[in-house]
């Protein structure tokens, strides 16, 4: 059993982070609300279609994902806007044949990100933080509704890092914008944006809500087995293992 007893409500509107130990199960719980996986028992409802009615190759092209292992999938010589195009087509490579307005789409969306400097370069050669920008204008670009986020900060320096949650919590504020589920292990990375936290423990949920409350040191120590402080400064979290002595 990897998940168990999961009961889950995003409101539209409101942005999710999940938090929880290695093996925790967050991936896998991603991976169901994004129909690549079926729960065994239980019923899953995205965007307001229910699982088992609704053809999940056409629900899949609202729903965004970023995380790693869609990165191993890229063929290393392609270009920053093929990439970025390519997502409309909810494809890795181009097999469709993309319109001059979906190229221009593209580029508009590798401004917003950042993205300017590398569109003349392979994805190969691309640096950690490149790739992960890329591949969230890629999965701007078929407009979803839901973007999971799966620990797309790894990897990045301080900068990057900072530059990336900017352009996250901008997301948050966009009224257009989608509803977003980040996973992530560090709650500095948890931006205004994202007003509630999810806590899983092997598998359950121990707790769920507003993240004030959420982001406590009790449940955090209960949900991490190990003793945990966190605290708050200047809108932004912090959590450290508690020290002995
Ligand atoms: N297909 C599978 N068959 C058997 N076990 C699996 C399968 N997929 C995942 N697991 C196990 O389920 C657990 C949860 O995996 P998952 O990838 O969801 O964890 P996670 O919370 O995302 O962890 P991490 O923080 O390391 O990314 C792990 O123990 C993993 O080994
Ligand atoms: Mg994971």
């Amino acid at each position: 059993m990897i998940l168990d007893d999961i009961s889950w409500e995003i409101r539209p509107g409101e942005n999710w982070v999940v938090l929880g130990s290695n093996g925790s199960g967050k991936t896998t719980l991603l991976q169901i609300l994004a129909g690549y996986l079926w729960p065994t028992s239980g019923e899953v409802t995205v965007l307001g279609e229910r699982f088992g009615e609704v053809d999940l190759r056409v629900l899949r092209r609202k729903i965004g994902w970023v995380g790693s292992f869609l990165q191993a999938q890229v063929p290393p010589s392609q270009k920053p806007l093929e990439f970025i195009v390519s997502g409309k087509y909810a494809t890795l490579g181009i097999f469709d044949t993309p319109s001059p307005s979906d190229f221009e789409e593209a580029a508009a969306l590798a401004e917003r990100l950042h993205c300017q400097k590398i569109l003349d370069l392979p994805y190969a050669v691309l640096s950690q933080g490149e790739k992960q920008r890329l591949l969230i204008a890629r999965a701007l670009i078929s407009k979803p509704g839901l973007l999971i986020l799966d620990e797309p900060c790894s990897g990045l320096d301080l900068v990057s890092r900072e530059q990336l949650l900017s352009t996250l919590e901008s997301l948050g504020r966009d009224p257009e914008g989608p509803s977003m589920i980040l996973v992530t292990h560090y709650l500095e990375e948890i931006m205004p944006a994202f007003g509630h936290v999810f806590l899983l423990k092997s598998g359950r949920c121990t707790a769920q809500g507003e993240k004030t409350a959420i982001l406590k040191p009790d449940l955090l120590t209960d949900a991490f087995g190990i003793p945990i402080d966190a605290g708050r400064e200047n809108g932004r979290f912090w959590c450290r293992v508690a020290l002995k002595g």
